[in-house]
C-alpha cells in the first residue's frame, strides 16, 4: 500500500523570516496529517531550508528544489548533497519544469541528480510533465515515457522504488486550469505502466506517483480518489498555512 504525500513546492517565494512564520504556523496541521497516514512537507527556496527545518514539525519533510550532482568544486552557485545533508535536508524536487524550461534541466542531467541522491539515501521528487502543444497533439504519453525512460535509466529496482514521480502537465501549472481526474489518472496510470516494463509489477506499484498542477484545497480530494495518483505537487495553494491545511483536509 503506497502512502499519501502532500509536498509544497514554494518555487521562488518566501523570505527566511517568511518562511520560518509558516513553519511555526504549521505544527499541528503536519500532526493531522501523520495522524492520518499521510506524508507532508515542503520545499522552501535554500536560503530558507535552514529557517524552516530548525522551526517546522520534525514530523515535516523539507525538501530542496534542486541540487548539483557533483560532490564539490568548481561549479559557482550550485549547491552540493553534502551541503544540504548538513542541514538535515534528504528530499530534493528534480526537473521541474519551470527548471527544464529556465535553466536547460534535461532528463539525463536529472538521472545523474537521482542516481547521486539515492547513492546518498535521500528521496527525489522526479518531476516530468508535457505542454500544452504536446497535449494538444495526443502526444503526452510518448513525451512523458521518455522523461520517465531517461529520468530512471540504469537505476536497480531497488533504487527505482525509492524514486517518487510527479506528473504536471505544464499546462496546468499557475494556470487555475487543472487537469481534470480523469486526464491525471490517465497519465499517471500510464506512467505506471511504463514503470512495469522497466522494473516489473511489484516495484511499479510501490512507487508513488503524484499529481501537481492548480491543485487547491477544493479539487485536491477527487485526485486523491483515483487509483493510481498518490498525492499532490502543490504550487501556489501551499503558501499560505490556512490554504495548506485545507489541502490537507481534503486528502484525508
Ligand atoms: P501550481 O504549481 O500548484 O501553482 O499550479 C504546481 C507546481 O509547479 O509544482
Amino acid at each position: 500500500m503506497r502512502k499519501k504525500l502532500l509536498l509544497g513546492n514554494w518555487k521562488m517565494n518566501k523570505t527566511p523570516s517568511e518562511a520560518k512564520a509558516f513553519a511555526l504556523a504549521a505544527g499541528e496541521m503536519v500532526d493531522l496529517a501523520v495522524e492520518h497516514g499521510i506524508d507532508v512537507g515542503v520545499a522552501p527556496t535554500f536560503v530558507c531550508l535552514e529557517a524552516v527545518k530548525s522551526n517546522i514539525n520534525p514530523k515535516c519533510i523539507v525538501a530542496a528544489q534542486n541540487v548539483n550532482e557533483h560532490e564539490k568544486g568548481a561549479y559557482t552557485g550550485e549547491i552540493s548533497i553534502a551541503m544540504l545533508k548538513e542541514i538535515g535536508i534528504d528530499w530534493v524536487i528534480l526537473g521541474h519544469s519551470e527548471r527544464r524550461e529556465y535553466n536547460g534541466e534535461t532528463s539525463v542531467a536529472c538521472n545523474a541528480k537521482i542516481k547521486a541522491l539515492l547513492a546518498n539515501d535521500m528521496t527525489p521528487v522526479y518531476c516530468c510533465g508535457e505542454s500544452e502543444k504536446t497535449f494538444d497533439e495526443g502526444k503526452t504519453k510518448d513525451f512523458v515515457r521518455h522523461q520517465i525512460e531517461e529520468g530512471f535509466a540504469g537505476l536497480s529496482q531497488e533504487e527505482a522504488a525509492k524514486v517518487v514521480v510527479a506528473y504536471e502537465p505544464i499546462w496546468a501549472i499557475g494556470t487555475g486550469k487543472s487537469a481534470s481526474k480523469e486526464i491525471a489518472e490517465d497519465t499517471v496510470g500510464y506512467i505506471r505502466l511504463v514503470l512495469e516494463g522497466l522494473f516489473g509489477g511489484a516495484i511499479a506499484e510501490q512507487i508513488r506517483i503524484l499529481y501537481g498542477g492548480s491543485v487547491k484545497p477544493e479539487n485536491v480530494s477527487a485526485y486523491m480518489s483515483m487509483p493510481d495518483i498518490d498525492g499532490a505537487l502543490v504550487g501556489g495553494a501551499s503558501l499560505e498555512p490556512d490554504s495548506f491545511l485545507g489541502l490537507i483536509k481534503g486528502m484525508l
